[in-house]
């Protein structure tokens, strides 16, 4: 009998599971609960459930492929599930130690062409996540026309996104209903009702489009980036994939709050584990550069009367650096190419730019010199160039090269394609790779949007897809708004680190007077603690630094690697308080920003250890500050504290505050 069971019983199973039709999987904690089913016509759906109420109601998946319509027409083989819980050590990053603790469950289905595919979702409980599968099996290749993925959220929600063919992601991040969104870059986030938020996103992006996000028939849908025909026209073609692969998760947070949304690590928990066994050589670093003259026009690129990267302002910067706590300097326009952009030499440099002094100096100081590549979006170009650039670099003790791609659409292996869809993917991950076989850190201009690659490849350290600092040099309608970094660490910074390059303290260009950074001073000191990079720029000229030596003390002193990291308060769009520990001392920093309106914040210090005493060093905007009319107004006190205590701050408008706290 028992030997009879053990024959029946598969079948058994697989009838149940066909009949049953809805499969369940629940977070660890039960509170979020994503349901999968099987429609009358074979097509896949699932639904959310948080906290006893759906969020997200019956939503398609699938995906349209040349070969086969892949939406509908599945009946189901069998379900798996799995739990994990581990904890696992971050090489750098907003947190020393993350969690990782999900359920899973997987649907094996069969389409009636006869193909397997399986949609594998983790629920955390912070959120969920899934994606497609193909595994091994006759099929060898598909070509993806599209994904019809959606998330049919229960209203209309308010959302804050930039439009999804924003040049380099460099957009202001606006907020309207779903409905009202053209089609919009991922990520997406969403307000619910009662304070709770949904970060729609990806993780994992490998060998893929990247997703965008566009609202139809009531549901958030996924249009994937297309490729581009020979004269750089989109074509229906998406992905060219061959079998097996998994497509890159599709993911989304919910949290009760803002500080459980910026607090959740699921992007990362979702990728590969690190793949580099030696990371020892992948350092954070604060630096300054051969690069906010450029922007402000008082040097340029290329050579001449006025050229930046000169063995002499390179040994002034890094000297500078030397003194002042900054681990690294970044040169641009060291290297031939910048007079036409036709072709970059990542190997040859101006003659007045002397690499092997230069780089024993640097070793000689114990500074690290950041490389810089630009390509002009050529990246084909780049590509035949990189081993012998990237020895050159690892040659003179460069560990860590900044990369570019200026060009609303880039020149890969496949000739001119979006940098987002898959042909540009591709090649940003091959030079996270090569430059690992180097010792070389990446901190990528121009890159596709971050989803959380940097845990597999920790050499991925920084990236720009951001309108950044930059933008207040030269643009002459405005720069950025107040409330522009007020959004960023619940938008673009939720992705990963962000060359934001903060800590201008000169405002006024007498070169460009029509431009202007909508900020104060403090403003600029609180961005080194709200905009999280590892490799974090200071990026004004050191002699605007010795204008003012106290204030630029908090820069000296901050650091780019953390311990923990927490939201203390925050309104997207309005302001935002931010602290975070040091990853090698028990020192904590807050830092804030503010948009326009003036405002009091309070500042509970119960995130300190309840057993010490503390000194805090605050520097605040002062009280006539105004980004407008007094940007250099500012305050620097120190008071003792304690874990009781709670501070009451002072915000200008366009202001900010930036606190160390050290143990006494
Ligand atoms: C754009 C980058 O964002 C900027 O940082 C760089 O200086 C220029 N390209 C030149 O490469």
């Amino acid at each position: 009998m028992k030997k009879q069971l053990c024959y029946i019983l598969p079948f058994l199973m697989l009838l149940a599971a066909s009949c049953s039709k809805q499969i369940r999987v629940s977070s660890p904690d039960k509170q979020t609960r994503v349901e999968f089913r099987l429609t009358e016509s074979g097509a896949p759906e699932y639904c959310v459930i948080d906290n006893r109420q759906t969020v997200i109601d019956w939503s398609a998946l699938g995906l349209q492929a040349e070969e086969q319509d892949l939406t509908q027409g599945f009946t189901l083989v069998r379900t798996d599930e799995a739990r994990s819980s581990e904890t696992w050590e971050t090489v750098w990053g907003e947190e020393r130690m993350i969690k990782d603790d999900h359920r899973e469950l997987t649907v094996h289905l069969l389409h009636s062409s006869g193909m397997l595919v399986d949609i594998v979702f983790r629920v955390y409980d912070d959120g969920f996540a899934f994606r497609y599968v193909f595994p091994e099996q006759e099929t060898l290749e598909l070509t993806v026309l599209d994904e019809v993925t959606e998330y049919r959220f229960t209203a209309d929600h308010e959302a804050w996104s930039i439009p999804w063919r924003t040049e380099y992601y460099e957009g202001l991040w606006t907020k309207a209903p779903l409905s009202a969104k053209d089609t919009m870059c991922s990520p997406v986030t969403i307000e619910m009702p009662n304070g709770a938020y949904a970060f729609v996103h990806e993780a994992a992006l490998e060998d893929y489009p990247a997703q965008n996000l566009y609202f139809a028939n009531g549901a958030l849908r996924t249009y994937l980036t297309p490729w581009l025909d020979e004269h750089a026209q989109i074509i229906p073609q998406k992905a060219y994939k061959w079998l097996p692969f998994a497509t890159p998760w599709r993911m989304v947070i919910l949290a009760k709050d803002l500080p459980e949304m910026v607090a959740s690590r699921i992007m990362l928990n979702l990728n590969e584990p690190c793949r580099i066994e030696d990371t020892s050589w992948i350092k954070p670093m604060k630096f300054i550069g051969i690069w906010w003259g450029m922007h402000m026009k008082s040097m340029t690129w290329e050579q001449g009367p006025i050229h930046g990267a000169t063995t002499k302002n390179m040994e002034r910067y890094l000297r500078f650096a030397k003194e002042h706590n900054i681990q690294a300097v970044l040169a641009e326009g060291w290297n031939l190419g910048w007079k036409t952009w036709e072709h970059f030499s990542f190997t040859e440099p101006y003659d007045d730019w002397d690499m092997d002094y230069l780089g024993n100096l640097a070793q000689e100081l114990g500074v690290e010199i950041i490389g810089h590549n630009e390509t002009g979006g050529n990246a084909a170009d780049y590509e035949e160039q990189l081993e012998e650039a990237y020895a050159y670099h690892q040659a003179h003790g460069i560990h860590a090269i900044k990369t570019g791609y200026v060009s609303p659409i880039i020149r890969t292996r496949d000739g001119l394609q979006l940098n987002k869809g898959q042909s540009g993917v591709r090649h940003y991950r091959k030079i996270i790779e090569t430059a690992a076989n180097y010792h070389i850190s990446i901190d990528n201009h121009e890159p596709v949007m971050p989803t959380g690659l940097q845990r597999t490849y920790p050499n991925l350290m920084s990236q720009e897809g951001v309108r950044g600092q930059e933008w207040n040099a030269w643009n002459v309608t405005g720069g950025n708004p107040a409330s522009h970094v007020t959004i960023l660490p619940f938008t673009r910074v939720m992705t990963g680190p962000v060359d934001y390059t903060p800590g201008v303290f000169a405002f006024e260009n007498p070169l460009l007077p029509q431009t202007r950074v909508n900020a104060t001073l403090m403003n600029q000191l609180g961005l080194f603690v709200c905009i999280y990079s590892p490799l974090q720029m200071a990026c004004d000229l050191p002699e605007n630094y010795m204008k003012h030596p106290d204030a630029f003390r908090f820069i000296e002193d901050v650091p780019c690697d953390w311990q923990r990291s927490l939201l203390v308060d925050g309104k997207i769009g309005e302001y935002c308080v931010f602290a975070r520990q040091d990853r090698n001392s028990d020192d904590w920093y807050i830092g804030a920003v503010n948009a326009d309106e003036p405002r009091e914040v309070c500042v509970p210090l119960s995130m300190l250890d309840k057993n010490a005493r503390y000194l805090a060093t605050i520097y605040r905007d002062g009280d006539n500050a105004d980004w407008q009319t007094n940007p250099y107004d500012y305050v620097i006190e120190q008071q003792e504290v304690q874990a009781s205590d709670v501070l009451h701050l002072h915000m200008a408008s366009g202001g900010g505050f930036a606190i160390r706290i050290t143990q006494k």
